[in-house]
């Protein structure tokens, strides 16, 4: 395997999940059945998953100064991620996510406090522009600032790197960042309201697909959970890859499962459809195991899905 380069630059967050047996209903208390920590935030989960499936990976994150912040950037090194461009907000506290995960359906919701992610900033992209002017593949969220994802973008553009944009949380954008992004890849409820129309079925998913490609990505890809994903290129029909019915423990992070695989798959040069196809199967993996990225599978164990 030709050694293929992924550089993240996002988020970082703890993750707190508590399993409930369903997820709660405003002003309402209810018992757990479990806790624990582990390491998330949309942009680190997927920079683990594509350093799982083999590729050399680098993040540009910030963390706080406590311990959550020096878990984390352990947690880099334990994953062999280049850890070069973590940098530290000496006045925040490190990301942190609340997530309930509900027992029976393994669905969930999730409260994000970014703290130093919020000061993610172009200064810091700047400095790691070595890790993003090497990279094949850079991959950018909406849990940091979005000036430093324009900038990371603005020079990956510059140097033929692939961008991914993972619109997530959603909010409005311009189009300055979509005209800058190769993949553009929402799920379906932020294409919803990235693109103010509803999702009810497959159909309304490619058009809703067809409107957001028009605001200059070069492809589009709306994940849409356990019914796999619909994808379109410019100039082409949209089409739809069916995910493998599973049983759900924790849909939790399958969406940066999805964006990870992919991110690994396009930097092999593989052509959408099969890469589209493979990082639904590698999300379908996720989501029978409980957490975020204790749920990655490692190279290892999924040969299978990584011959071409
Ligand atoms: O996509 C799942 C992730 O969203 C969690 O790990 C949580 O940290 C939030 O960022």
């Amino acid at each position: 395997m030709s050694e293929i380069r992924i550089c993240m630059v996002g988020s970082a967050m703890t993750d707190l999940i508590a399993r409930v047996p369903r997820l709660p209903a405003p002003g309402e208390t209810l018992i757990g059945s479990s806790f624990r920590i582990g390491f998330g935030g949309k942009g680190s989960n997927q920079a683990v998953m594509a350093a799982r499936l083999g590729a050399k990976v680098s993040v540009v994150v910030k963390l706080g100064k406590d311990v959550f912040g020096e878990n984390y950037l352990q947690n880099y090194k334990d994953q062999g991620i280049n850890t070069d461009f973590v940098f530290f907000d000496e006045d925040r506290s490190s990301g942190v996510a609340p997530i309930t995960v509900d027992d029976t359906s393994g669905q969930n919701s999730i409260v994000i406090v970014p703290g130093a992610n919020d000061s993610l900033c172009s200064e810091d992209v700047q400095k790691a522009k070595s890790a993003i002017t090497e990279a094949h593949v850079v991959i950018c969220q909406l849990e940091t600032p979005l000036e430093a994802s324009l900038e990371a973008f603005k020079i990956a553009r510059e140097n033929q790197a692939l961008t991914i944009l993972n619109p997530a949380p959603a909010r409005d954008l311009p189009d300055e960042i979509l005209e800058l992004t190769d993949i553009f890849a929402p799920n379906e409820v932020e294409a919803a309201m990235l693109s103010g129309q509803s999702i009810e079925k497959l159909e309304d998913a490619k058009q809703v697909a067809q409107a957001l490609l028009k605001r200059g990505p070069k492809h589009v890809i709306i994940t849409l959970g356990d019914k796999g994903a619909v994808f379109v290129s410019q100039g082409g029909e949209a089409k739809v890859h069916q995910a493998e019915q599973v049983k759900a423990v924790d849909t939790t992070g399958a969406g940066d499962a999805f964006v990870g695989s992919l991110a690994y798959f396009l930097g092999a040069d593989w052509a959408l459809e099969k890469a589209v196809a493979r990082a639904c199967d590698l999300a379908t993996l996720s989501v029978q195991k409980p957490g975020t990225q204790t749920s990655y599978p490692y190279r290892k164990e999924v040969l299978n899905l990584l011959e071409g």
